[in-house]
């Protein structure tokens, strides 16, 4: 991980909140600095949420996120899941590998239930649990389940904490809800953390130490007309890095990132078209 120790602390500050979003665009490095806090933060037991393969779904239901759940615990050892037994609507744990099984049809397991669950087993341990939902703005398409009841229900009563990261920043605000009166979240603060596209020092500094790793020496007029050319999104500068490591040209690389970069942008674009009201969608486009 290249700097970044600003936001990694804040984030350990935020974990002492309730919630904490996590804000950034696409590719600043969001989930990044949450991979290197889960594997500095061992004492943390962590429920990682990867929402970014629902974004080209039109909508997502209760059994995806339960899915995501299930998966996510499925990660835990042993013998903390063992402590999941006895959560109404059916938490199965089958065989000899204890793997969990989170029921969603009937007998259902409530997300309130879970988070109750997930709260006494943290006090029990002496740990704190953090459930992160990453690219949480997907979970504005949840149909015919309002997450927010329950997440107003822990943030009231239960020692669990949320990380929340966002790519669409004003997508999440939306989601939640908390300038809306009549949203469950309404009012509740939260902990707050920006993550910015690197300035252009370092940007340069990041593409030099990138290929001093590798063994390259470059000219500062390169890593300055790369800057030039991308900006300081950390994920363009290691995707123009890896494509000069294998092509050896610079304005090979640079064609090739921002080629992927448009039709990445193409796409999310779409999607977020897709998110928006039908009668919204031209607005949009305009
Ligand atoms: N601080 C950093 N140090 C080194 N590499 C980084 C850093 N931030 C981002 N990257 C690189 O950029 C890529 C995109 O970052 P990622 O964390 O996936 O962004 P996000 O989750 O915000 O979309 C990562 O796969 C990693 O290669
Ligand atoms: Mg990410």
């Amino acid at each position: 991980m290249f700097d970044r120790d600003d936001e990694l602390n804040k984030l350990r500050t935020g974990l002492g909140y309730p919630v904490t979003l996590l804000l950034g665009i696409r590719r600043s490095g969001k989930s990044s600095l949450i991979k290197v806090l889960m594997s500095e933060e061992k004492d943390v037991i962590w429920i990682y949420l990867d929402l970014r393969k629902y974004e080209g779904y039109a909508y997502i239901t209760y059994k995806h996120l339960l899915n995501e759940f299930e998966r996510a615990l499925n990660t835990w050892p042993k013998f903390l899941r063992e402590l999941l037994r006895g959560i109404r609507g059916g938490v199965i744990i089958s065989g000899s590998g204890f793997e969990i099984k989170l029921s969603w049809s009937k007998d259902r397991v409530e997300l309130a239930d879970l988070f109750d669950k997930l709260s006494s087993i943290s006090e029990r341990e002496g740990r704190r649990i953090v459930i992160v939902f990453d690219e949480s703005q997907e979970l504005r398409k949840l149909k015919g389940f309002n997450i927010l009841y329950p997440l107003a229900y822990a943030y009231d009563n239960l020692k669990l904490s949320f990380i929340f990261t966002g790519s669409q920043i004003g997508m999440v605000y939306r989601f939640l809800r908390l300038k809306d009166p009549s949203s469950p979240l309404f009012g509740r603060a939260m902990f707050e953390v920006r993550v910015n596209p690197f300035t252009r020092e370092q940007s340069i500094e990041f593409l030099r130490t990138g290929f001093r790793e590798v063994g390259i020496s470059v000219s500062n007029n390169l890593l300055e007309s790369v800057y030039d050319e991308l900006g300081g999104i950390p994920g363009w500068l290691t995707y123009y890095g890896f494509n000069y490591l294998q092509f050896g040209d610079h304005e090979e690389a640079i064609k090739r990132t921002l080629e992927y970069a448009v039709q990445l942008i193409r796409q999310e674009f779409e999607n977020f078209l897709r998110g928006g009201r039908e009668e919204a969608r031209e607005r949009y486009y305009a």
